[in-house]
């Protein structure tokens, strides 16, 4: 339940995410995603258009993110991105299979948005999905890492986050060596959990001794979560 709780805080802030449906101008992208400042973000996109009425198949696109009249992002590598947005933007999705994917990284507080897509295909037409914004809630403080214990023979922690940067996912530590397993897996279309579990043999001196597990994201921001290392089964020396 308690884990539950603390991955959902990157989940709850999705009002809907538009299916894009063939033939019309309309563009899938989540309304709202939660992103830790400093991190990346990838918003995952697709979009449709009108079948045109040329039988000519269309082999030319050119895709832009933008802010207003600003353009944050583009599939034209020589185009030359404002320096706010130089370096930190990258145009992800293969455009010829109506994917129009973008990381944003090193977030910043001003990094909210609305931003929308645009297409233009020289052989047909240009469209600006402003009626399909995406906004950044941008998370200064992140919660801390669920950390559970379970003691036995050998003690099995486990720790785990959510955050939205896949090709930097967050770095854990922990206070104690053992043998450290990561798990990587995508909770949905913009948010991903990466799960650390250490497992020792517990001594003596390991027991009634706080057992940190320390989270660093992309960016640099810290969590950590303590848990003092109980007995469970006392055997009688
Ligand atoms: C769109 O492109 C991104 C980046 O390459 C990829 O991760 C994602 O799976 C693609 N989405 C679809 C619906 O194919
Ligand atoms: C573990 O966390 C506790 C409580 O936050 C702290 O007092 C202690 O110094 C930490 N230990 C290590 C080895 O980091
Ligand atoms: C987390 O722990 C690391 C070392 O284990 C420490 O440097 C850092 O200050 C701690 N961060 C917080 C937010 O407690």
């Amino acid at each position: 339940m308690q884990l539950k709780l603390r991955l959902s805080f990157l989940l709850l802030h999705v009002i809907r995410d538009v299916q894009s449906s063939p033939g019309q101008w309309t563009a899938s992208v989540p309304t709202r995603i939660p992103a830790l400042e400093g991190s990346c973000v990838v918003i995952p996109c697709t979009y449709n258009y009108p079948k045109p009425n040329s039988k000519k198949p269309l082999n030319r696109w050119r895709g832009f993110w933008k802010k207003g009249d600003t353009i944050i992002s583009t599939s034209l590598s020589s185009w030359k991105l404002l320096p706010e947005y130089k370096k930190r933007t990258s145009f992800l999705g293969n455009l010829a299979s109506h994917n129009c994917t973008m990381q944003l990284d090193d977030v910043r507080q001003t990094d909210v948005g609305p931003f929308y897509f645009r297409i233009e295909m020289p052989q047909y037409k240009s469209f600006s999905y402003r009626k399909h914004p995406v906004s950044i809630d941008v998370i200064s403080d992140p919660p801390p890492p669920s950390l559970s214990v379970k003691v036995d023979k050998k003690v099995r922690a486990s720790c785990s986050v959510s955050h939205t940067c896949p090709t930097k996912p967050p770095l854990f530590s922990w206070s104690r060596p053992g043998a450290v397993k990561r798990q990587l897996k995508r909770l949905n279309k913009w948010t991903w959990q990466v799960v650390s579990t250490l497992t020792f043999v517990p001594l003596r001196t390991d027991f009634n001794k706080p057992l940190n597990c320390s989270v660093q994201y992309r960016g640099g921001k810290q969590v950590n979560s303590s848990m003092i290392l109980r007995i469970r089964h006392e055997h009688s020396a």
